[in-house]
């Protein structure tokens, strides 16, 4: 499979007064088209940062990031900003959902940017939602739904876009295990249709759901490991001991 993500000497710096934070420190490792990726690593190790990085909400102090086969971490801000309408899909942990829009209108609006007519956004995010198992909800508000189903909307509103990549922080952080177990079984899925999705995760029951696992610590890769088929894990059966 050919890559989509490539990151050669990658590092952030964060400069805050006269103190310098190494936050990454020269990252190499890249990623195939269809590949489903856990980022892992203690707290402060520089995976929000490197997921920032990715997703093009964020430029490299130094080294190189490809993405698709293009170098993104030099683009100018518009540019940038095109890229990751265009190829990102961003799952944040707490949804970032707004409040005042239904499920529907929050999946449509990122596609407000992507010259498509009011029909065919809406087509799109009724798709999306319907994919997500949320074709009953289309006209709830955030308030109106569980954490999960919250977060399934997150999720339609990232595939609605139809990206290159989907990129998910801590996407079951604030759910509670059953609905943690649905999310992930939503990105298998998505997966299993040849999507590129890399979680960042605390929980390596999370990580298991995944074919890889690249560890992090004081913003360098300690380990970056196939996860052994007899480990992963699939939702909802109980595993073999
Ligand atoms: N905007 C910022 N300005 C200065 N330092 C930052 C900034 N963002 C992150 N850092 C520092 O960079 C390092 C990596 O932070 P990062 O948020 O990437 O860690 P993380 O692995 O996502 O942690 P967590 O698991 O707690 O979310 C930390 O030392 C953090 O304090
Ligand atoms: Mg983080």
């Amino acid at each position: 499979m050919p890559e989509v993500i490539r990151v050669e000497d990658l590092r952030r710096t964060y400069r805050m007064g006269t103190v310098e934070v190494h936050a990454l420190r020269g990252l190499d490792f890249a990623i195939s088209e269809g590949q489903m990726v856990a980022i892992m690593g203690p707290s402060g190790s520089g995976k929000s940062t490197l997921l920032n990085l990715l997703g093009c909400l964020d430029r490299p102090s130094a080294g190189q990031y490809f993405l698709g086969g293009e170098e993104v971490g030099r683009k100018s801000d518009d540019a940038l900003a095109d890229v990751r309408n265009r190829r990102i899909g961003f799952v944040f942990q707490n949804y970032n959902l707004l409040p005042q829009l239904t499920a529907l209108e929050n999946v449509e609006l990122p596609l407000v940017y992507r010259g498509l007519s009011g029909s065919q956004r809406r087509k799109r995010a009724e798709d999306a939602l319907a994919a997500v198992g949320l074709a009953d909800r289309w006209h709830h508000r955030p308030m109106e739904m569980s954490g999960g189903q919250q977060q399934r909307v997150g999720v339609a509103r990232a595939l609605a876009g139809q990206p290159d990549v989907i990129l998910a922080d801590e996407p079951t952080g604030n759910l509670d295990s059953t609905s943690g177990e649905d999310v992930m079984r939503l990105f298998l899925d998505l997966h299993k249709t040849g999507r590129t999705i890399v979680v960042v995760t605390h929980d390596e029951d999370v990580a298991l759901h995944t074919e890889r696992i690249i560890h992090l610590r004081d913003g360098a890769v300690v380990s970056d490991e196939e996860v052994p088929p007899e480990r992963r894990r699939i939702p909802g059966e109980v595993q073999a001991q």
